[in-house]
């Protein structure tokens, strides 16, 4: 796992490609834009992983997450969130937000199980009607070490 830089920005696409839907996928333009941006800070896996955070005044916030369907339920994810939850505590974050729909059962497990409680819901927030559940988590550094 290493940090992710605008030169990274086609494999980020395409990794994103493949774990979304069309009509969600990010491009490679839209990486780069976002990696540009001094609080946005990202990790890429070569096993087909990644996760973009945004961190603002001690809060950070989980852009998106993604992994390969063929590398999921290999650990692959949490590694990911607790690296990102690392990298925003040592950069002063002392709580991470984000959302999830209600009907994405493997993230809603993965964040339920990684310390994440439900603090809100959007209403239809999701192109296909679902809710978005906006979860929080308070961060240490070295949740790695929970891995
Ligand atoms: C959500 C996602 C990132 C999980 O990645 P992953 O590498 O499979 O996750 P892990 O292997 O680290 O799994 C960690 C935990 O997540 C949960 N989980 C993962 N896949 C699951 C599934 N299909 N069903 C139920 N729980 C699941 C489990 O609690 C799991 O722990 P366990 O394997 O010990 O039971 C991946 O499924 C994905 O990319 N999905 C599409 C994009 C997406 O939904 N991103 C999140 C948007 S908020």
């Amino acid at each position: 796992m290493i940090p992710a830089t605008a030169a990274h920005a086609p494999a980020l696409a395409a990794i994103h490609a493949a774990a979304y839907p069309p009509q969600e996928a990010w491009t490679g333009a839209a990486f780069a834009t976002l990696l540009a941006l001094p609080a946005t800070s990202g990790l890429i896996d070569r096993r087909g992983g990644l996760i973009l955070i945004s961190t603002v005044a001690g809060e950070a916030e989980i852009l998106t997450l993604a992994v390969y369907p063929a590398a999921r339920r290999m650990g692959l994810g949490r590694h990911l969130l607790l690296a990102a939850i690392d990298h925003a505590a040592a950069n002063g974050a002392v709580a991470m937000f984000l959302e999830v729909s209600d009907t994405n059962a493997p993230a809603r497990h993965l964040y339920e199980t990684s310390g994440f409680t439900p603090v809100g819901r959007r209403r239809f927030y999701y192109p296909d009607g679902s809710d978005a559940l906006v979860m929080r988590r308070d961060i240490t550094f070295a949740a790695a070490a929970e891995c």
